[in-house]
């Protein structure tokens, strides 16, 4: 399915207009979306067509579209035209987040940060990522049933710890990972859906009171991380994010304070690490329902081609897409969209599931078939686990690179034999994880 079929802009006395969407009260939308939201977007996608009006209580109205054509000029253009509509992560994130700088800051924001991100510079981290993996799947006994998806949180937050934070002292890195785990815990996740639950500090409110004590310790310890960076005599030979991130300069040579550079890092282990560890959880899930696809894997790597375990790592992507809303902005001038013009007011929302199992662009879309990835690259607009325009996922390198090693170590290590039917998804804050949490049975070892 393309762009819907252009019909003359609706305005209404200069005021915007919204495509039509249920109208069921806002409290029952909010408890679909939170519950039940593969089937409610799949329902009003067929009522209402590729754009339709989302109603949340205490949120502007969003456009939810899977509309290419819209979506390509969503994410082109003017960036200083688009906002971000991420303001409910702010009582987690904090407001120096790149996912909550205007548009102006966060454009200038991304000129520092790119540079640490790059593929090339991401690409040093390939050996240290296989080397964790290799360790944790050489835990896995033939017999055993394994979760792999708390597995893999644990083994990609060790690595976002220490590749991207730069934390190598071990109990710093217990102290940390403690708390973001916590973060990961349904009472905390709460918090996403009531942000106004959290978003001021009370002594009565116990939700608030644990939270903020969490985010309070957290912060403690970034800052004495960041200031124990700035002092490292060793600082100009050091390889992680926050070492580039202490030294990058704009061209006025102001560098990022303090405070920025630790809502930056909450930023990054917040965005960085669960969602990396879903589509490893999925992808694990994935490859013991189809064992064919672990025997190719197995002879890619005996013939050193790397091109299938990219095509496997996308297509997992693809089938499980663990942010089904994967962009979220709001148009700072008027926006047409499904024959309506819409402006500040709403916000207009990427709805990739969608996109990702339409079968016009992706034939049998129901069906894991990482082939389907090199036959060639996908068309425009059709791909967007990582979101697209300014606010692209600023990861997605390094969570390709654990992907990809994670796919290939347990093909390469493990016979897998599936616990039950495939995984349901489940909603873990503003990801989808899989609700048997990635669990397998070990058939053997591989040699
Ligand atoms: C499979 C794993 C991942 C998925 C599916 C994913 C997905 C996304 C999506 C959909 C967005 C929003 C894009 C948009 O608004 O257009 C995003 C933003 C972001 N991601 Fe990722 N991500 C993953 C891993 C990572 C990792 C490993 C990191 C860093 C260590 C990371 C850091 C970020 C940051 C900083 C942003 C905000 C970018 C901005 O606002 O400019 N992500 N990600």
């Amino acid at each position: 399915m393309t762009s819907t079929a252009r019909e003359a802009p609706v305005l209404r006395a200069g005021r915007a207009t919204l495509p039509p969407g249920p109208a069921m009260p806002s409290v029952v939308q909010a408890l679909r979306y939170a519950f039940d939201l593969h089937r409610f977007f799949a329902a009003n996608r067929a009522r209402y067509g590729a754009s339709w009006t989302l109603r949340l209580p205490g949120f502007p109205p969003s456009v939810v579209t899977a509309d290419r054509d819209a979506i390509r000029r969503l994410f082109t253009g003017d960036a200083l035209l688009k906002r971000h509509a991420n303001d409910l992560l702010q009582p987690l994130l904090g407001s120096n987040s790149l996912l909550l700088l205007e548009p102006a800051q966060h454009l200038a924001r991304r000129r520092l940060e790119l540079a640490p991100f790059h593929g090339e510079r991401i690409r040093s981290y390939t050996e240290r990522v296989r080397d964790l993996i290799e360790r944790e799947v050489r835990t896995w006994a033939p017999g055993q049933s394994v979760e792999t998806h708390p597995r893999a949180q644990a083994v990609t937050l060790t690595l976002i710890l220490e590749l991207v934070l730069g934390v190598t002292d071990p109990r710093l890195q217990r102290s940390l990972a403690e708390i973001f785990e916590s973060m990961n815990r349904p009472r905390n996740n709460l918090g996403l859906f009531l942000p106004s639950v959290l978003a001021k500090r009370s002594g009565w409110n116990l939700l608030s009171r644990s939270f903020w004590s969490m985010i309070d310790r957290l912060h403690r310890l970034l800052l004495e991380q960041i200031a124990a960076t700035r002092a490292d005599p060793r600082l100009t030979s050091r390889q992680d994010v926050l070492a580039m991130l202490v030294q990058a300069r704009d061209e006025d040579g102001v560098g990022l304070t303090d405070d920025e550079l630790r809502d930056e890092l909450v930023t990054l282990v917040a965005a960085g690490h669960d969602t990396t560890a879903s589509a490893i959880g999925w992808g694990v899930d994935l490859l013991a329902h189809h064992p064919h696809v672990v025997r190719r894997l197995r002879d890619a790597a005996a013939d050193g081609d790397r091109s299938y375990v990219g095509a496997t790592a996308k297509e997992v992507l693809r089938l499980r897409t663990i942010l089904p809303v994967s962009a979220a902005r709001r148009v700072l001038e008027p926006f047409e969209i499904a024959g309506h013009m819409v402006g500040p007011e709403a916000a207009v929302v990427v709805d990739a599931e969608s996109i990702h199992h339409d079968p016009e662009l992706y034939p049998a879309p129901a069906a894991f078939r990482p082939e389907r990835f090199l036959e060639g690259p996908p068309e425009d607009y059709a791909y967007l686990p990582f979101g697209g325009g300014a606010h692209r996922c600023l990861g997605s390198a390094l969570a390709t690179i654990e992907l990809e090693a994670a796919l290939e170590v347990v093909a390469l290590r493990c016979d897998l034999e599936p616990v039950g039917p495939p995984a349901r998804p489940v909603r873990r804050g503003v990801t989808f994880a899989p609700a048997n949490r990635g669990r397998v049975r070990i058939a053997a070892a591989v040699a």
